[in-house]
């Protein structure tokens, strides 16, 4: 099960050349094949890791030497890392939980720094003591938990000199590091010791892309308050004789139990949990969700309750991302570019969601001839018994034994398949046709609304309602931008130049700088201006390639 672990979320993705990626693949379905086969085996592990850590807010001059000594007092630790976030922190897992309860124990009361406390103990601790005259952790290595700035990034692109290698790159600087998914269910377990203190079987598991494979650095931490284990196994069979059952208080719906538990774990969190700041309950959406921020891990949270068809959307892309690693590195660029030029947004509104545009390349995955991935019902018809799922009369089955999974031999590389996404969703007949992973063919569209992208499990469900028609016109000019600057790169550079710090932007990095199509410029002059100066820099060097070309 080691092994699956270190296969999960593992950073290594594409790093063979597209050519070899056949090869790649079939070598790791063999790993797939001896682990465990389903996202909540490895879930389990990490949420167990996440159990015997805790979380230490450090001044920033602590000698590592003596902090580790300190530590180590009360048992072993298994791993350590330093980071910043509004100052340092540090994660440290013990080898037991006994650990834990000894340091907890040691842990004194804050000196007064505000008039009183609220006397909720947590694993969230500061270290105290630590004099400024201790050496600075000079070897000590900070982590950073945010993802590199976009200038940054173009430039670290520009001296790649492929674009499958640009992908690639591009999907190592922005995916989860192994700490980054350590400090996630840190924080769930942080916040599953307050929930527990009502419901005792319950457990907080992270979904959405802080476990599906997609997740950026940065991105929010969607968190789900599990109480299916307090009923599950009961009430099978009625017993003969005598027995009793438990009262409880009835609801009008499940929608209300769900409101009414997230209203008051939403109280405590906002009184009693400490670092969690700026609490919001939004108990009137369609998901109600209790938002708030995490400040020590620097994370958004969205902690919701009974969404299991989330879960299994979350399972679902995990598995796409698993088959193939073109899934994920064709995921990672898509969005990447979809939040450069705007088309992405934090703020909710009629924007496409990153979900909606992960559906959309795994739709176009499907349609490569031959597929790249298979469709939703394959993986159903592929399900066993086990894998039957049906959550409120949705049917959410789909096979979890990957080893039952054949895939087709599709060798293209990673730059004909970004090309070949823009140009697809560039003349995609979005006015009469919808997309859909589960038939993995376009259907008729069954809503006028601008643009239907069907909701894989809830099937009469359009995940992309919210999105407006200037919305879609954005998108689809930027896909044709992007398509033309493919091709013009494409006609005229065979690389960046890797010995120089100012490495022209090319191929990939074009796409990132800002866009120049009617109707997608920023609103901020300013910034208009030096679009047109970069592009302008950026066409003229292009044409400059071609005339020593030629
Ligand atoms: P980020 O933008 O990186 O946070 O991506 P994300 O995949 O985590 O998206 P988000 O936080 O918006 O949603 C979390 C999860 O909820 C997604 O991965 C989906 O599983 C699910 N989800 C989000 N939006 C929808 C939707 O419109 N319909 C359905 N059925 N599920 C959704
Ligand atoms: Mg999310």
């Amino acid at each position: 099960s080691t092994k699956w672990v270190k296969t999960l979320f593992r950073r290594d993705v594409g790093t063979n050349a597209a050519a070899a990626q056949g090869e790649a693949l079939r070598k790791e379905e063999t790993d797939v094949q001896d682990g465990p086969q389903s996202l909540y085996a490895v879930l389990a592990e990490r949420q167990e890791q996440a159990e015997r850590s805790v979380l230490i807010s450090c001044l920033s001059k602590t000698s590592e030497k003596k902090f580790l000594k300190y530590l180590s007092k009360h048992g072993e630790i298994n791993k350590h890392f330093f980071y910043e976030s509004y100052g340092m922190y540090a994660v440290v897992e013990f080898a037991s939980r006994e650990s834990v309860s000894a340091l907890m124990e040691d842990a004194s009361f804050p000196s007064v720094s505000h008039e009183s406390v609220v006397p909720f103990k947590s694993r969230l601790l500061s270290l105290r003591g630590a004099s400024s005259a201790d050496s600075p952790h000079g070897s000590q290595l900070i982590q950073s938990q945010t993802s590199m700035p976009i200038n940054e990034l173009i430039r670290r692109l520009s001296r790649e000199d492929s674009v499958d290698q640009q992908v690639i790159s591009l999907t190592e600087a922005y995916q989860l590091t192994d700490e980054n998914i350590r400090l996630r269910f840190l924080v769930c377990s942080l916040l599953k010791d307050i929930t527990t203190a009502y419901f005792p079987e319950c457990t907080i598991k992270p979904f959405g892309s802080s476990v599906n494979g997609f997740g950026k650095l940065g991105c929010d931490l969607d968190m789900f308050l599990d109480l299916d284990a307090i009923t599950k196994g009961k009430n099978k069979l009625l017993k003969s004789g005598l027995s009793v059952e438990f009262q409880m208080k009835g609801a009008n719906s499940e929608r209300a139990v769900t409101q009414s538990v997230l209203s008051v774990i939403g109280e405590c969190v906002d009184q009693f949990g400490p670092g969690c700041v700026g609490v919001q309950k939004i108990l009137n959406a369609r998901c109600p969700l209790v938002r708030f921020a995490h400040q020590p891990s620097g994370f958004q949270c969205d902690l919701t309750a009974n969404n299991r068809v989330a879960m299994k959307s979350t399972e679902l892309l995990y598995l796409y991302g698993e088959l193939d690693p073109r899934v994920r590195s064709l995921v990672f660029t898509v969005r990447c570019w979809a939040r450069a030029h705007g088309i992405t947004s934090s703020i909710p509104g009629a924007w496409i969601t990153n979900f909606s545009l992960t559906v959309m390349v795994l739709f176009f995955l499907q349609r490569r001839s031959p597929p790249i991935i298979p469709t939703l019902n394959h993986l159903r018809d592929l399900a066993g018994p086990e894998d039957t799922s049906v959550i409120e009369g949705n049917d959410c089955t789909f096979v979890s034994d990957f080893s039952r999974i054949q895939l087709q031999v599709n060798t293209e590389t990673l730059e004909k398949l970004i090309s070949e996404f823009f140009e697809f969703y560039a003349s995609f007949a979005y006015s009469r046709m919808s997309i859909d992973i589960r038939k993995g063919q376009e259907q008729n569209k069954p809503q006028v609304t601008p643009l239907h992208i069907q909701n894989p499990f809830e099937t009469s469900l359009n995940i992309s309602k919210n999105v407006n028609a200037a919305q879609l016109d954005r998108f689809v000019a930027l896909c044709q931008e992007s398509t033309w600057l493919l091709q013009q790169s494409e006609a005229t550079t065979s690389g960046g130049d890797a010995s120089s710090d100012t490495a022209t932007p090319w191929g990939l990095a074009t796409l990132l700088l800002p866009s120049q199509v009617a109707g997608v410029k920023s609103n901020k002059k300013r910034r208009q201006k030096q679009t047109s100066e970069r592009i302008k820099s950026l066409l003229e060097s292009l044409k400059q390639n071609n005339q020593q070309k030629s």
